[in-house]
């Protein structure tokens, strides 16, 4: 999440598809896993531009995730 946003950690993990293929995630666990998100964006006091900025770069990242 750190490097799709422009920070600085240099990821050195599994494919983000590699990672969570056969993990059946569903559309329902992804929206809670950004509902998540949100909320502890907003427990750190992220302006209501970035906010929607990381939730939008992050929601790309659905498609590889979420199988069904
Ligand atoms: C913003 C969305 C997400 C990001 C950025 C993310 C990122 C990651 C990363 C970096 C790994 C470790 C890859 C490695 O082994 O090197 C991982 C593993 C894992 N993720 Fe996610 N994840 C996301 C969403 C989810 C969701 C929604 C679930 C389930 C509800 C999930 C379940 C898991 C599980 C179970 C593993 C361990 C898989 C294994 O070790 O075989 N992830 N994730």
């Amino acid at each position: 999440m750190c490097k799709v946003t422009g920070g600085s950690n240099y990821y050195m993990g599994r494919e983000i598809k590699t990672a969570h293929a056969g993990l059946n995630i569903s559309g329902g666990d992804w929206k809670k896993n950004m509902r998540y998100l949100a909320q502890a964006l907003d427990r750190c006091k992220v302006p209501q531009k970035e906010k929607e900025e990381v939730l939008a770069i992050v929601e790309n990242m659905k498609r590889d995730i979420v199988e069904n």
